[in-house]
C-alpha cells in the first residue's frame, strides 16, 4: 500500500461486500461487479491464520471495533499487507446491520513483528487440524500475549 491510501469496504451483516472504494478495487484486481455481493473472503490469503478472523468476527459481532494486520490476496495471486480497522454499523435495534473496514498502510516494523507470530499461529492451527485448529491457534496467541503482558488490543496498537 502507499502511505496516503485508504482501502475501504462495507459489508452486510453476513459479511457480503456492499461497497468498496476505487483503491480497494485497484488492489484486489477484481472489478466492482466481481466484488459486490461476494463474501469478503474473496481477498483472503491462505497465509492468514483462522484465529485472526475468528477474533475479528467475535469482536465486531459483539459491537466492538477490531484492529488487525491482514495479508490479502489479489485476483492474480499477489498479496498486499494492510492495517485494518473493522467496526460494526449499529442499527436502530442496537445490533450490527453491517460492518465497515478502513485499511491503511502498515509500518514495516509492525509487519516484522506480526509475520512470525502469524506463522506460529498458522503452524499450530495446521498441526492441530480440523476442529482443534482454532483452539490451538488461540493458545499460541494467548501465550504470546501473556509473555508480552498485553491484551490483544494493546499489542496490535503498539507494535
Ligand atoms: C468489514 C469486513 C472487512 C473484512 N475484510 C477482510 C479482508 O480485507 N481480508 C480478509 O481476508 N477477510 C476480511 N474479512 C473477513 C472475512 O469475512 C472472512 O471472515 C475471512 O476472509 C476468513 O474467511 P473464511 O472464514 O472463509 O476462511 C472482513 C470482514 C468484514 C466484516
Amino acid at each position: 500500500m502507499r502511505a496516503e491510501d485508504f482501502i475501504v469496504s462495507k459489508t452486510d451483516a453476513k459479511g457480503r461486500i456492499i461497497y468498496c472504494n476505487p483503491i480497494f478495487i485497484e488492489f484486489s484486481g477484481y472489478t466492482e461487479q466481481e466484488l459486490l455481493r461476494k463474501q469478503h473472503n474473496i481477498v483472503r490469503h491462505p497465509d492468514m491464520p483462522r484465529t485472526a478472523f475468528k477474533l475479528a468476527w467475535d469482536t465486531i459481532q459483539a459491537g466492538n471495533d477490531f484492529f488487525a494486520y491482514v495479508k490479502n490476496m489479489s485476483k492474480d495471486g499477489s498479496y498486499y499487507w494492510v492495517f485494518a480497522h473493522m467496526s460494526p454499523d449499529i442499527g436502530a435495534n442496537g445490533q450490527p446491520v453491517g460492518y465497515t473496514s478502513v485499511r491503511r498502510c502498515p509500518q514495516d516494523h509492525a509487519l516484522d513483528y506480526i509475520k512470525p507470530l502469524y506463522a506460529q499461529i498458522l503452524a499450530a492451527e495446521r498441526a492441530a487440524g480440523g476442529r482443534n485448529a482454532l483452539e490451538a491457534g488461540f493458545q499460541v496467541l494467548q501465550d504470546h500475549l501473556a509473555k508480552e503482558g498485553k491484551s490483544y488490543e494493546e499489542l496490535v496498537l503498539t507494535i
